[in-house]
């Protein structure tokens, strides 16, 4: 079987703020986008990485990757949203039975973690790793006076969904001609999902968790492996 990480990288990073999108800013000492690319290509189930990056930034990325040391990334352009990103990534890849998707903001990625998902593809079409949520957890209610608490959701019923974020190739295309252009999502496993494909969950790490606002890049340095410091 061969395994192929796409890892999306062609993000804006508005959230985030900064001079540079936030995938090449530095973490723990190299541009977050480099902790993720070494991962994956440093797994024995990983054959091949694709990076998307956006289309301003294919040079930087390139120069970014070498500097890195890294010379077998195949580097593409990707779109306006991260959904369009992956559909870019996946129709540039031929000759594999399973991809990982992983976002670049995501700069741990514990071997375990990549492990766990391509041996869930043994017996489902998709699987992404999860962590149970620690607060309670509870709908707004718009009142009279105000937006007040509503119902409480158990949280045992519900997960924080990560990435990487595997699939059997033909479910992941299939999901994304199947699903609405005027419709968005923030991940391809509720897109497998939607056309009726099976979704393991096996256990995420808080390690992953992403970098999305300001106060996140300190957040990722504390928690930054010994190894990548
Ligand atoms: N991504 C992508 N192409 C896009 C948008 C997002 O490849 N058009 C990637 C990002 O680079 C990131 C991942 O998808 O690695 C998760 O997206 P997010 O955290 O939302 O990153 P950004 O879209 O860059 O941030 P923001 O939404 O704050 O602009
Ligand atoms: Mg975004």
């Amino acid at each position: 079987r061969r395994t192929v990480a796409l890892i999306v990288a062609a993000g804006s990073g508005t959230r985030a703020g900064g001079t540079l999108p936030k995938q090449f800013a530095t973490v723990a000492g190299r541009p977050m986008l480099m902790h993720a690319v070494t991962a994956m290509s440093a797994h024995p189930a990983i054959d091949a990485v694709t990076v998307v990056v956006a289309e301003g930034q294919l040079d930087h990325a390139k120069a970014v990757l070498a500097a890195g040391g890294v010379t077998d990334a195949t580097v593409i352009v990707g779109g306006s949203t991260r959904r369009d990103s992956v559909l870019r990534g996946i129709a540039a890849l031929s000759d594999l039975d399973h991809v990982l998707v992983h976002d670049a903001a995501r700069p741990f990625l514990p071997a375990g973690v990549i492990s766990a998902v391509v041996a869930a593809l043994t017996n489902s079409d998709a699987a992404v790793p999860v962590l149970p949520v620690a607060d309670t957890l509870a709908r707004g209610a718009t009142t009279l006076t105000g937006r007040m608490l509503g119902e409480v959701v158990p949280r045992e019923a519900v997960y924080r969904v990560q990435t990487p974020q595997g699939f059997r190739i033909a479910k992941l295309r299939a999901a994304h001609a199947a699903w609405p252009a005027d419709e968005d999502a923030s991940d391809d496993a509720q897109m497998v999902r939607r056309v009726g494909g099976s979704v393991a969950l096996v256990q995420g790490d808080p390690m992953l968790d992403k970098v999305t606002h300001p106060d996140d890049f300190a957040a990722a340095e504390a928690r930054a492996p010994y190894e990548s410091r």
